[in-house]
């Protein structure tokens, strides 16, 4: 069978994907957001995620050149320029809303616009990180619906979880095993060949849907805990006046140490997924009581952290009211210029609270972007003297400033990240 591959959400996970079947059959990247859709045609990602020379060089200005040549990457606005494909992958989002309840609205949406182009023998292949039974059970009925076809005699379903880390240049998408599963065992024979045709790390065919949907939403559950824990450990440590990271250190010399960091922990995966499976275990009678007692923990980090600085400032004989902290880094993580569901905003909105004036710098964030959701605007350079100077996010660029020179004489640093030189003069950690 002739592989035509439909791409549905071009965003972090579905640019890097789209651009790598491009590769090798003809591929169609659809997406509701025009504006994304004019930049990739016009050869550049903004998430940084494709080197704008990558993606120039499977970018098609037409559909039918991409099919004449049996490869190469059109992107679209338009539902009738997937209706020729066959294999539908779907790579929307999947938030939660103020209540930290999934939203599966993007999903639904997807998988109706799939539904109005689904043909006889079609397969629709789900990436969006989910409880389990979200395809299944949720996906499915709105495909049939929408298209008037049953699934498994139809057409196919199959789940098969995006693992990349934004910002990761040595482990891209091909790189990293992934996991696959299908509707039918025949279902899932074909979209295993499929992943196993570009992800060169091989791949890994699950038993069913349910336990890839399931195995992919632990994997951050488990991050998350374990951050919880060292983050908790921070505090404990911070109390005896230990230097967590000292310990971490030491502690990891045993071989069977796991080696997690203290930090605010952001993002919209490890942040956002274990609420999906808190959500699917409280519908199933039970409360899981680590999983949301770490995102609880976690969550309150910033203003920790926050509290952890005003402290500081205040034992070390420095202002609080009126006094001006430098932030370095608004993105959710090291250099990415992500800023959704970061949490170094909540240091910034509890540092402000004290009536400190807070300057923040970051040479990744989209100053646009950052003013528009968060109401202020980033500085292009430090330019004062700062009572404090406060390392949020890892960037590479903050490692080589000479923070001393940003200081008052008697100014802190706090590092969150515990990747400055510990030798610095009044510098602390988290
Ligand atoms: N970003 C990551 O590092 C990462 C890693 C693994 C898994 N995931 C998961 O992958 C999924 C996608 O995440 P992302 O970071 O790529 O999101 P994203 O926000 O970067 O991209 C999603 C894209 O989908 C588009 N979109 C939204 N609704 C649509 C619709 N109805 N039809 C067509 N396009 C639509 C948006 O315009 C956007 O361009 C989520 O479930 C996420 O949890 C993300």
């Amino acid at each position: 069978m002739e592989k035509k591959i439909a791409i549905i959400g071009l965003g972090y996970v579905g640019l890097p994907l789209a651009v790598e079947f491009a590769k090798k059959y003809p591929t169609v990247g659809f997406d509701i957001n025009g504006t994304r859709i004019d930049e990739l045609m016009n050869g550049h990602d903004r998430t940084l995620e494709v080197d704008d020379e990558d993606l120039r060089k499977v970018i098609s200005t037409d559909l039918v050149s991409i099919e004449k040549n049996g490869k190469g990457l059109y992107c679209t606005t338009a539902i009738k320029d997937i209706e020729n494909s066959n294999f539908y992958i779907v790579t929307v989002p999947t938030p939660t809303d103020k209540n930290k309840r999934p939203v599966l609205t993007p999903l639904i949406r997807a998988s109706e616009s799939v539904g109005q182009v689904l043909k006889n023998g079609d397969y629709v292949i789900y990436e969006s990180t989910v409880y389990p039974g979200v395809t299944e059970d949720e996906c499915v009925p709105v495909l049939e619906q929408v298209s008037n076809l049953k699934c498994n005699q139809d057409f196919f379903v199959g789940y098969s979880p995006e693992r990349i880390n934004p910002g990761d240049k040595e482990r891209t998408v091909t790189k990293i095993l992934k996991v696959t599963a299908g509707s039918t065992p025949e279902a899932a024979h074909v979209i295993n060949e499929l992943y196993k045709s570009v992800i060169t790390a091989g791949t890994y065919l699950a038993p069913t849907i349910k336990v890839a949907e399931a195995a992919k939403v632990i994997e951050n559950c488990q991050r998350d805990i374990n951050i919880a824990f060292v983050n908790e450990l921070a505090k404990i440590f911070n109390k005896l006046d230990i230097d967590t990271n000292s310990v971490l250190e030491a502690a990891a010399t045993k071989w069977n140490f796991l080696p997690f960091k203290p930090g605010l922990v952001g993002g919209h995966c490890i942040g956002v997924d274990p609420y999906y499976l808190a959500q699917k275990a409280q519908e199933a009678g039970y409360h899981p009581e680590i999983i949301l007692s770490g995102r609880r923990l976690n969550d309150d980090m910033g203003k920790y952290v926050a509290g952890e600085v005003v402290k500081l400032m205040m034992k070390n004989s420095l202002p609080v009211l009126g006094s001006n902290v430098l932030m370095l880094g608004i993105t959710f993580k090291e250099n990415c210029p992500d800023i959704r569901n970061t949490r170094a905003i909540d240091v910034y909105k509890e540092l402000q609270s004290y009536s400190v004036n807070v300057d923040v710098y970051d040479p990744w964030a989209d100053s646009k972007e950052v003013r528009d959701e968060f109401g202020f605007d980033l500085i292009e350079k430090p330019l004062k003297e700062y009572h404090a100077v406060l390392l949020t996010v890892a960037h590479k660029e903050f490692l080589d400033l000479l923070l001393s020179s940003y200081l008052v004489d008697g100014g802190i640093v706090y590092d969150v990240k515990g990747v400055l030189d510990f030798n610095l003069k009044n510098l602390f950690r988290l």
